[in-house]
């Protein structure tokens, strides 16, 4: 999944992983994970994520070759947040065809800046279930136990969005060139997304 912060990749990444029995990995989620649990990855990469910037290539393709190895992959994943640069999309591709397997699909969710501020602002995530609402446009319901991320202040996601546009952004390329970038408007209603990015899974690999 391949868009802003914000764009939704980790609320259409979850629902995808469920509708298509899929593992979702969300390097931004084992990040926090760690992060909580005081591991030492978790330490190191603390202060990156609350300011922003982004966490060096190395340790990134580490943990998700790690990741991948694990049995739940077998059948495939949904990568959320990775890769995020052109060193660890093209780490990707070499961990992929070590394994004989490519990239079927790089859903593209487009969303303009002005959106994307006013989304990551009234985010809240769920503790206990890893859900994710906003206040706005995804209301939680009564009793969830919400916390908001500390990279979701202001000034940290106007850093965010700019680190999208000079090093994730090239990416478009890289995957249209391969031809497996689908773009899809992010603007329309979450359900509506879904949709659009189910039918283009399905179209590639049938129900
Ligand atoms: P990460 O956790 O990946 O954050 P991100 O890419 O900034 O993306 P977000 O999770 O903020 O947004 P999203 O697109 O998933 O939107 P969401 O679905 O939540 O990364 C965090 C940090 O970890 C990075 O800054 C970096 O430090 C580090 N990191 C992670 N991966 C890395 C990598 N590969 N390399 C280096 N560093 C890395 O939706 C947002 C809000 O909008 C929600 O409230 C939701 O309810 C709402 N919403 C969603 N869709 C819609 C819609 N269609 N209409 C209305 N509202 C909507």
């Amino acid at each position: 999944m391949i868009g802003p912060p914000g764009a939704g990749k980790g609320t259409q990444a979850k629902e995808l992983a469920r509708l298509l029995e899929l593992v979702h990995i969300s390097t931004g989620d084992l990040f926090r994970d760690n992060i909580r649990a005081g591991s030492a990855l978790g330490k190191r990469v603390e202060a990156v994520l609350a300011s922003g910037a982004l966490v060096p290539d190395e340790l990134t393709i580490e943990l998700v070759r790690e990741r991948l190895r694990a049995p739940d992959c077998v059948r495939g994943a949904i990568l959320d947040g990775f890769p995020r640069t052109l060193p660890q999309a093209e780490a990707l591709s070499g961990l992929l065809a070590e394994a004989g397997d490519k990239i079927s699909l790089a859903p593209y969710i487009k969303v303009s800046d002005q959106i994307l501020v006013e989304r990551l602002t009234g985010r809240r995530t769920d503790r206990r279930t890893g859900r994710i609402y906003h206040v706005k446009y995804n209301p939680p319901p009564e009793g969830a136990d919400l916390e908001q991320r500390p990279d979701d202040a202001e000034h940290t996601v106007r850093r965010r969005i700019a680190e999208y546009y000079a090093n994730t952004a090239p990416l478009l390329e890289y995957y249209r060139k391969a031809g497996v970038l689908r773009e899809f408007d992010g603007e329309l209603a979450i359900a509506d997304v879904l949709q659009l990015i189910v039918a283009a899974a399905r179209e590639l690999r049938p129900a």
